[in-house]
């Protein structure tokens, strides 16, 4: 085989073969296919598509480019959730525990926050002493006492989606529905997981701005999935307006355990019940979505949930204590607040500007080598639909340092947008 007849072939809209795809994927992976070869590849993709049994085969052979995760041993069931990414969605962190708590076993590997969008190992990475590299065997060790485990993705799990996403990110082919459904699930069969609830995110703060290219994604992963032989559903959920109302990385940690306490605020509750009421039925704790939702309300009025998330901490190296002695406490000093322009109504608070602010502030990172502050973030007061004299608070802002709190107050202001009347209640979910 050679590349530029693979390259032609799909330039020209052919399908693949099976063969071609593992000949070529394995050939970039052995240093064999130049990037530009792979790059000029996955624009041909971009533009041409694959269809379902070519993503199935891209998704398999980049899969087996790399380590699974043994689980063998470990009473399962095992169910993941993986979400598309959003500004202020922590609702792994509080997920894990609730499923845990009704013996569902969840092998967590997450990412670090890029581009505007949070990211699950920077946020546990505030907890002091918290450690998120672990090793193969301490996560099976912590996955099998605590019933979650939470650490990186190793560099030997799915070395093909760690090279082609590098390129994509550079050559303007990250936003290729069969190449991203690749590349999220051949790492999630990787950590072993049996069954999969996605949440697919739409609106500004997305990577899927249009509800129907969400949808598109959601269906390319849920066929896919079943492909692979897997269990797996997907949700849209809207990320139109941060979720919750903290953004920030112990800030976020804070918001989750405030929820595992009962205190969480309505959409960020709401989105988490429903994304492990699926897990519940799909690990086989319940028959229908409601059942599930009702056994996860049910644990985390027991407090069962709220004791795991503690345990999991002092079993990944946290120092439980500091943890509790800081809720509430631990902000930058370099703090300043948000008050309302106008009396009306919020309308909408913009997920993309609070992101991108959120950068700005020391909560993300534009390039992965950049550090992030635990400390830097916004609370909000009020958000969408909440009633405003002129002067109210609406946001308290922390930033690293002081020249970032000014660069991001401006984008903060830009991102509340105000009406005369109430909004519509924003849809949070769409099946
Ligand atoms: N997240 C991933 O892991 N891969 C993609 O291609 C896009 C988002």
């Amino acid at each position: 085989m050679r590349a530029v007849d693979i390259i032609a072939h799909k330039r020209d809209g052919g399908i693949l073969s099976r063969e071609e795809i593992a000949w070529l994927i394995n050939g970039h992976v052995a240093g064999e296919i130049p990037d530009y070869q792979m790059a000029a590849w996955a624009m041909a993709v971009f533009f041409n598509g694959m269809n379902a049994e070519e993503t199935a085969a891209l998704t398999e052979v980049m899969l087996r480019s790399g380590a699974a995760m043994d689980l063998s041993g470990i009473p399962g069931p095992f169910v993941d959730k993986h979400s598309t990414g959003g500004v202020g969605d922590k609702t792994s962190l509080i997920i894990a525990p609730i499923i845990a708590s009704l013996g569902i076993k969840d092998p967590m590997m997450s990412g670090r926050a890029l581009g505007h969008t949070g990211g699950t190992l920077d946020k546990l990475d505030a907890i002091p002493g918290y450690r998120t590299n672990l090793s193969a065997r301490e996560f099976r060790r912590i996955l099998a006492k605590d019933g979650f485990a939470m650490t990186g993705q190793t560099r030997d799990i799915a070395p093909a989606d760690r090279l082609l996403y590098a390129l994509r990110d550079v050559t303007a082919t990250v936003e290729s529905i069969p190449l991203i459904t690749a590349s999220i699930l051949s790492k999630k069969a990787a950590e072993g997981a049996e069954a999969l609830v996605m949440d697919v995110k739409y609106g500004s703060g997305a990577f899927m701005k249009r509800k129907s290219d969400a949808e598109a994604l959601a269906r390319s992963l849920v066929h896919t999935g079943v492909l692979m032989g897997k269990r797996i559903v997907a949700l849209l959920t809207d990320m139109d307006e941060p979720l919750g109302n903290m953004v920030g990385n112990f800030l976020e940690v804070e918001e989750s355990f405030v929820c595992l306490e009962g205190g969480g605020p309505g959409d960020l509750m709401e989105v988490s019940l429903e994304l492990a009421a699926r897990m519940s039925a799909l690990g086989g704790k319940a028959e229908t979505i409601d059942e599930g939702r009702a056994l996860c309300e049910k644990a985390l009025a027991g407090g069962k949930p709220r004791q795991l998330f503690l345990d999991n901490i002092e079993s990944q190296g946290g120092d439980v204590r500091k943890f509790l002695s800081m809720i509430g406490k631990y902000r930058s000093e370099y703090s300043a607040e948000i008050r309302a322009a106008r009396s009306g109504f919020i309308a909408r608070i913009d997920a993309l500007k609070t992101g991108r602010a959120g950068v700005q502030l020391g909560v993300g990172r534009n390039r992965a080598e950049d550090p992030v502050s635990p400390v830097a973030g916004v609370q909000f007061h009020k958000k969408s639909g909440g009633a405003v004299k002129a002067g109210d608070l609406v946001m308290t802002v922390y930033a690293k340092d002081e020249p970032a709190l000014g660069a991001a107050l401006p984008q903060l202001e830009e991102a509340v947008e105000y009406g005369d009347e109430a909004p519509d209640a924003r849809k949070l979910i769409w099946q």
